[in-house]
């Protein structure tokens, strides 16, 4: 990618600093209880900001001073995607007062025509990260091209195993003992950029794919809200697979 001063990074390395806080955009498919984790973490550190100005009886002063989003959190959500209508994701979203779009593929002519259509949409809104938390599409090369390094996913399995719409159900088949989820960089292929962060979960005797996967996705909310924040906050270098906070 180019660094704000211009130069060129080397090949393989993808570094990015973004602004505070952090425009985030996030895509949706289905119920968005992780866009929900994101929306509830921004919030919080609204609300601490206003008891903290009122308490000091400073709410009006503080109101200017702070930017729109949370500095401990460090990133706003600017807009939520799905590739869907009538999703409960898009409901959170606009019950939060974020602004929504939904793109379908069947109202394309190809599939690149969505791709570039989904590309043009998010870039309106210039996110420093896109985030796709349940977005049941496989982004295309010309999205990954404008948003280099730059798209996170998160997948109900530890990477590099289970890969795929059905890693819950997978990992239940294959009869590990513990599975998980990864927050990863997306780079083209299926649930197999670099990794970012990892959490462990553990299968109980009795499990069936719902409650394996609920309690992943407990785990999956936390994780992705932490990854979240300390990417907007540091900042990120992808050197080749190799991810780091700066
Ligand atoms: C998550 O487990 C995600 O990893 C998978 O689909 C689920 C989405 O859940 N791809 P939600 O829509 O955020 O509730």
């Amino acid at each position: 990618m180019v660094h704000p001063e211009g130069t060129k990074s080397p090949p393989g390395l993808v570094e990015h600093r973004p602004g505070a806080p952090a425009r985030i955009v996030v895509l949706v498919s289905g119920s968005g209880t992780n866009l929900q984790a994101l929306i509830d973490a921004e919030n919080a550190e609204k609300a601490q900001h206003t008891d903290e100005a009122q308490h000091a009886g400073k709410a009006q002063q503080a109101a200017k001073a702070e930017p729109a989003g949370s500095p401990a959190f460090g990133a706003t959500i600017v807009a939520v995607g799905a590739d869907r209508t009538g999703i409960q994701g898009l409901d959170r979203a606009e019950q939060a007062g974020i602004p929504t779009f939904a793109l379908r593929v069947k109202d394309f002519a190809t599939r690149e025509d969505w791709d570039r259509a989904l590309r043009d949409k998010v870039a309106e809104y210039e996110p420093d990260l896109v985030v796709s938390a349940g977005f049941m599409k496989l982004l295309g090369p010309d999205f990954l091209a404008a948003f280099d390094g730059r798209v996170i996913n998160t997948h109900p399995a530890l990477s590099p195993s289970f890969p795929g719409m059905h890693g819950p159900a997978d990992a239940l088949a294959y009869g590990v003992k513990v599975t998980g989820c990864t927050v990863f960089f997306v780079a083209g292929g299926v649930d197999d950029g670099p990794v970012v962060a990892q959490a462990a979960v553990p299968v109980e005797d009795g499990d069936d794919e719902a409650s394996l996967h609920e309690r992943i996705k407990t785990a999956e909310r936390a994780l992705l809200v932490d990854v979240v924040g300390r990417l907007a906050r540091h900042g990120w270098t992808i050197d080749n697979r190799k991810v780091t906070f700066q």
